[in-house]
């Protein structure tokens, strides 16, 4: 089968274009990957080639030896991925050490992997670990009121995650874990990739100060929706903050999180469930 045509190409390409409609990715902000199930490798098999060169990833990931990636090119635009998937986009090979990638489909124009690969092997790799390898999806993308609050909020897990939470009765169910915060730090590198897949260690969100977002998932759906509902609570939270300053007449109390909790069987970590003074 063309990769063009199998099911697992066609919903990346819808997330990366649900993503462009929700004004995350201006330009080339942005980096989607998603680890290949065995069976979607061999369905598209006869459409890869192997002759390519092995490079370096910048970082080890032995427990990605063997996998296979799609990923989008760095420089390339989300906005494009739909209309030339061939160039924006590629199918990535890593090396049995986990220290070299080949691309085997894509990109066609020439270019390499996000610029990020380094961050999303690192967190796939974490991510395969924590969850017994239901994880497959990374995704990283520039939300305006996330990234808005990364100048106002401190710059702190738990600052972060009780704020959001407070914000949409259903976000602490969503992202029961919370939310991580990696503070500014030069994007691309390994420096940034290993602080990211630390904190992805315990959550399945991790900000990016003044920068955008990084969300973990099982498939399409449901990293879609995790970003979406965060995103959705920062823009909630600049409304208030906005009308107020910050001054809540009212809001969800650290015993109503212990009420939703034990009704929707979440477990939240007390340590966002501080008083505030
Ligand atoms: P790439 O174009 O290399 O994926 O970079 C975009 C980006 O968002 C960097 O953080
Ligand atoms: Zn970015």
């Amino acid at each position: 089968m063309k990769v063009l045509d199998s099911k697992i190409m066609q919903g990346y390409m819808r997330m990366a274009n649900d993503g462009w409609l929700q004004g995350w990715h201006e330009r080339n902000g942005g980096n989607l990957t998603y680890r290949m199930r065995p069976e979607e490798v061999e369905e598209v098999r006869d459409d890869l080639h192997f002759d390519g060169e092995w490079k370096d990833i910048g970082t080890s990931v032995p427990g990605l030896a063997g996998e296979f990636f799609i990923a989008t090119g760095s420089g390339k635009y989300f906005r494009n991925v739909e209309s030339q998937p061939e160039d924006s986009c590629c199918i990535c090979e890593i090396d049995g050490s986990g220290e070299k990638y080949r691309v085997v489909w894509g990109l066609v124009n020439g270019g390499r992997p996000t610029s990020e690969f380094p961050s999303h092997l690192m967190n796939h790799e974490v991510k395969k670990a924590a969850t017994g390898g239901r994880h497959r999806v990374i995704y990283h993308c520039h939300p305006a009121n996330t990234i808005a609050l990364t100048f106002v909020l401190p710059l702190t897990d738990e600052a972060f995650t009780r704020e959001l939470w407070e914000m949409a009765t259903e976000c602490p169910v969503v992202f029961p874990s919370g939310v991580g915060v990696v503070p500014w730090m030069v994007p691309g590198g390994r420096a940034i990739a290993v602080a990211t897949s630390e904190l992805m260690k315990q959550y399945d969100v991790a900000i990016w100060a003044h920068h955008g977002m990084f969300c973990s998932g099982e498939d399409f759906d449901l990293t879609f929706g995790l970003m979406h509902t965060v995103e959705k609570s920062a823009e909630i939270l600049v409304k208030v903050i906005s009308m107020t300053g910050g001054a809540k007449r009212q809001t969800i109390t650290p015993d109503d999180f212990r009420a939703l909790a034990k009704d929707f069987r979440v477990e939240l970590p007390e340590k966002f469930l501080y008083e505030k003074e």
